[in-house]
């Protein structure tokens, strides 16, 4: 069941959040962050309308998917930046894609245009997954992050709704 995020759901997103940091590219931190940074995150996500979901296995929350501004400026109200991670036990079974058909929808629900995702050139199965909901490369940006001493390639991929 893909579901709104609860206040109470922080702890398993942190989680989440913090082992896609330490095994993983596809965040760009390298620190553990703890479930007070989140919970302002999320706050912060709600009070500007924009979603924060989750996947919901049985009362156990095994991913989640948000969206937010794409960048600071009014010029920008149309675009979102989305993020989605599942935990690692559970990766592999649909629910990124669920996770995403459900962020895809709620974008064009509030009449966003135009739906970004920010990608670790590395990241095959989210490029893979992104590409199959139509989402397109729209930018290449070399060496642009570091992680743990190396500098890192973003990929843009872009979904015109
Ligand atoms: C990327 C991520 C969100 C995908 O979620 P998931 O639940 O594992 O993926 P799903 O099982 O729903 O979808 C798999 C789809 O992704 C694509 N995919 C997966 N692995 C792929 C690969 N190696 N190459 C190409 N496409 C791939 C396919 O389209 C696949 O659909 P299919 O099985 O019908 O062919 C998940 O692996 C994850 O959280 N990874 C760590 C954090 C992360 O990278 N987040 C995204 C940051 S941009």
């Amino acid at each position: 069941m893909i579901r709104d995020a609860k206040a109470s759901d922080i702890a398993a997103i942190t989680a989440i959040y913090n082992d896609v940091i330490s095994t993983t590219n596809a965040i760009y931190r390298e620190d553990a962050v703890d479930e007070s940074e989140r919970l302002v995150w999320f706050e912060d996500k709600k009070k500007h309308g924009y979603p924060v979901i989750v996947a919901d296995v049985d009362g156990l929350v095994v991913g989640y998917g948000v969206f937010g501004s794409f960048r600071f400026g009014e010029g920008y109200n149309h675009t979102v930046e989305h993020s989605v991670h599942v935990a690692s036990d559970f990766r592999g079974q649909g629910i990124g894609k669920k996770i995403l058909e459900d962020l895809i929808e709620r974008a064009r629900l509030q009449n966003h245009l135009v739906m970004i995702a920010a990608i670790d050139s590395t990241n095959t199965q989210s490029i893979g997954l992104h590409a199959a909901y139509g989402f397109v490369e729209s930018a290449r940006m070399p060496r642009v992050a570091k992680k743990h001493g190396n500098f890192l390639d973003l990929v843009l991929m872009q979904l015109m709704l």
